[in-house]
């Protein structure tokens, strides 16, 4: 009947769509500690909670967000989200707002095997100093790893955040 069609059709909808399949180690939530630095200002340690989920409307899409928050008192930093959107070519764009009002655009590969996945800004608006962003994800050991290197308007792409998380 009519009821037992609707529930089929709301289980494909929250199945994994097989072009985010490569990915799907990535969803859930994710805990960790990063530390930040640059050429130009102080170095800061920081938490970090991130979650990856495959939004309810089924496509091929990986919702994204992540908080961070200073170790000593709590206090929230940075925060951000977007969508990730890899293609079964094993390239991957990825849209990014955050707290701060900087929005990014970034295109890159992903590979599977090794659960790499490396992005390249293509663009970065709304930002007072920053010109580009590269980011690399990488799971080592069960946990996952990543990389921001920006570059700004006084220096080369360099590395501002790196963070280790383990799946909550
Ligand atoms: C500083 C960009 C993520 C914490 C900065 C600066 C820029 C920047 C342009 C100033 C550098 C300078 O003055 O030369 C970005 C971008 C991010 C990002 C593009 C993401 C792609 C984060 C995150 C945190 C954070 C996640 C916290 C966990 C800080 C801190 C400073 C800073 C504490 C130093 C502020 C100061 O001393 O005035 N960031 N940031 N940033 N960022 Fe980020």
């Amino acid at each position: 009947g009519k009821g037992k069609e609707k529930e089929k059709e709301k289980e494909e909808s929250s199945a994994i769509h097989p072009a985010i399949a490569p990915l799907s180690y990535l969803l859930g939530k994710w805990k960790g500690e990063g530390e930040g630095g640059y050429p130009t200002i102080n170095s800061f340690r920081y938490g970090e909670e991130l979650h990856f989920s495959h939004p309810a409307s089924g496509k091929p899409v990986i919702a994204y967000s992540h908080k961070t928050w200073k170790l000593d008192s709590g206090m929230p930093m940075h925060s951000e989200s977007g969508y990730w959107r890899p293609k079964p070519d094993a390239s991957i764009e990825v849209v990014i707002a955050q707290s701060t009002g900087l929005a990014e655009v970034l295109k890159g590969t992903y590979s599977a095997e090794d659960k790499v996945i490396k992005l390249q800004s293509e663009v970065v608006a709304n930002a007072s100093k920053v010109r580009e962003i590269s980011r690399v994800y990488e799971m080592v050991n069960g946990e996952l790893r990543y990389v921001v290197q920006m570059a700004t308007n006084l220096t080369d792409l360099q590395p501002h955040l790196k963070a280790v998380l383990k799946k909550l």
